[in-house]
């Protein structure tokens, strides 16, 4: 008696994973986006694969690239220069990245046979949506569940509001110049992955950070260490900042802040809002569907993802929870397997976070200060990647492991400042979600030369037996 057994709104990391596990699972699925491109055709992958995870790291690998060869390349032998910086070719492949990502979701939907329907979606009560499509054309569809997975936006400031040089994240991916001068307000994930890119495309990038510690979800040693290698890479990182006012004239952009002594002024060309973001429920119409948001707007949920509205789930972004790709999925799949009758309880302790800067930062767990306040004994290796030989033929001995462990040796902690700390992460991750010890870390054979030996002498350093230090 329904149309479709799940309608999914959004197909966004949390959506499309969602909307595809239902359909394996034997649902009649569909699932509505709204995102479009440039050519105004309907582009699922949302954020993410739109204006995130993957356009940004498309241009920190173009951008890391260019820094690698114009400053590296002679070390290695090779006499090259880069003649010229052709951003437009760099754009075009960052959007061919996301074009054929996005047909592959497409494929994907018919593979599995999800019902793709652009478009936006309101609620009409609990179990009807109105689906607005791209041309305007309105239709109705019932679903026995609904799954909310609608992401986030753009946080916005009142002293900066966005404009002709002042920007969020989404225009900092597609400047068609590189900016002499760029500010960046916010010292978190995004103004440090995209004023890495810029800055190592050429422009001086001043970041403006309200808070007086940098990074302070990060353990204290890497985010440290962290802040003087990026100040060293020439990363302009202003701490404490009081932003008074911001002024957009037609060339540049006027900043003045006050450090709690002196009110001060910034000139850039380009400034870029990267303040947090927030939950998008805009136009869904909640309210007839009965479903309850927190004060700070995010759909309340319980750990099934459940919403206060019983045939309604909401997954991702714009629940309260990391804002993180990887955790929209796994959301995704907890979810969909719930609606089948698996119902299991989320559980975050163990999720992965990555700053895609140069070196990179990874950790999951407990930070070092998290286990000191709780006041649980612990013990704890460390290792520098400048001690590992990979690292050096990779041209890349920045920074170091820390592995924290209980007193009885099962991993609490896994901290990584270093080259690929992305991939080497997921040892933490394993180890942890399977309750191991540090010394399954010591017993394993790590091959030579590689990056995860630093695990390996991390590990065995809590021993105070690590053999290259
Ligand atoms: P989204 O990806 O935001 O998708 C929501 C979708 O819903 C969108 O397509 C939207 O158009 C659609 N929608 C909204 N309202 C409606 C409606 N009414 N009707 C129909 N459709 C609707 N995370 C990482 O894990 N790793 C990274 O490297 C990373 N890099 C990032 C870089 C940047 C610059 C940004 C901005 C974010 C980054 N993130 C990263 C965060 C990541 O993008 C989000 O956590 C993730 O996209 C959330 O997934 P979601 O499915 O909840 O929502
Ligand atoms: P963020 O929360 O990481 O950083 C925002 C920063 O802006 C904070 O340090 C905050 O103190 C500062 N800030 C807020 N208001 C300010 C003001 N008025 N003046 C000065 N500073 C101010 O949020 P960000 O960087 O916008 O990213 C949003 C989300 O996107 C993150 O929470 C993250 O989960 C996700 N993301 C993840 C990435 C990854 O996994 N690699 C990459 C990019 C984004």
């Amino acid at each position: 008696m329904y149309d479709y057994d799940v309608a999914v709104i959004g197909a966004g990391p949390g959506g499309y994973v969602a909307a595809i596990r239902c359909a394996q699972l034997g649902m009649k699925t569909a699932c509505i986006d709204k995102w479009v491109n440039d050519k105004s055709r309907s582009s699922p992958g949302g954020t993410c694969l739109n204006a995130g995870c993957i356009p940004s790291k498309a241009l920190l690998d173009s951008s890391h690239l260019y820094e690698s060869i114009s400053k590296e390349a002679q070390d290695h032998g090779l006499e090259v220069t880069v003649k010229n910086l052709n951003l437009e070719r760099m754009h075009a492949r960052k959007d061919n990245i996301i074009g054929n990502f996005s047909k592959g979701i497409s494929g994907l939907f018919r593979k599995n046979s999800v019902e793709h329907l652009p478009g936006t979606a309101s609620f009409v009560d609990k179990n009807r949506i109105a689906v607005t499509d791209l041309q305007g054309n309105v239709n109705e569809i019932t679903a026995r569940h609904i799954i909310v997975a609608t992401g986030s936006v753009p946080g916005t400031i009142s002293v900066a509001g966005i404009g002709t040089n002042i920007i969020d994240s989404e225009g900092a991916l597609a400047l068609d110049e590189v900016p002499v001068d760029l500010g960046i307000i916010g010292a978190g994930v995004i103004g440090l992955e995209l004023g890495s890119v810029w800055r190592r495309l050429g422009a001086n990038v001043t970041l403006i950070e309200a808070q007086t510690d940098f990074l302070p979800g990060v353990d204290k040693d890497v985010a440290g260490n962290a802040l003087s290698i990026f100040k060293s890479q020439g990363l302009d990182i202003i701490l404490g900042a009081n932003i008074l006012e911001t002024e957009d004239d037609d060339d540049y952009v006027t900043l003045t802040y006050s450090d709690g002594k002196n009110e001060k002024e910034l000139e850039f060309d380009k400034l870029i809002v990267a303040a947090g973001r927030k939950p998008n429920t805009g136009g869904l119409a909640i309210e007839n569907a009965g479903i309850e948001t927190d004060s700070r707007g995010f759909i309340v949920t319980d750990e099934h993802c459940r919403t206060s509205a019983e045939t309604v789930y909401a997954i991702g972004d714009v629940t309260n929870g990391p804002m993180l790709a990887h955790r929209a999925s796994y959301d995704g799949i907890l979810v969909a397997e719930a609606i089948a009758g698996n119902s299991r309880t989320r559980n975050y302790d163990h999720i992965p976070w990555i700053i895609y800067t140069w070196p990179e930062i990874a950790w999951c767990g407990l930070t070092e200060q998290e286990l000191i306040k709780s006041g649980t004994p612990y013990k704890k290796g460390r290792f520098p990647f400048m001690a590992n030989g990979r690292a050096h033929a990779m041209h890349s001995i920045e920074g170091f492991v820390k592995l924290l462990s209980s007193e009885s040796g099962e991993i609490l902690g896994l901290h990584i400042i270093g080259p690929n700390a992305s991939e080497l992460i997921n040892t933490g991750v394993t180890a942890m979600s399977n309750h191991l010890g540090y010394d399954d870390i010591i017993s394993e054979i790590h091959a030579h030369p590689t990056l995860t030996e630093t695990l390996h002498e991390a590990a065995l350093d809590i021993e105070n037996r690590a053999i290259h230090i």
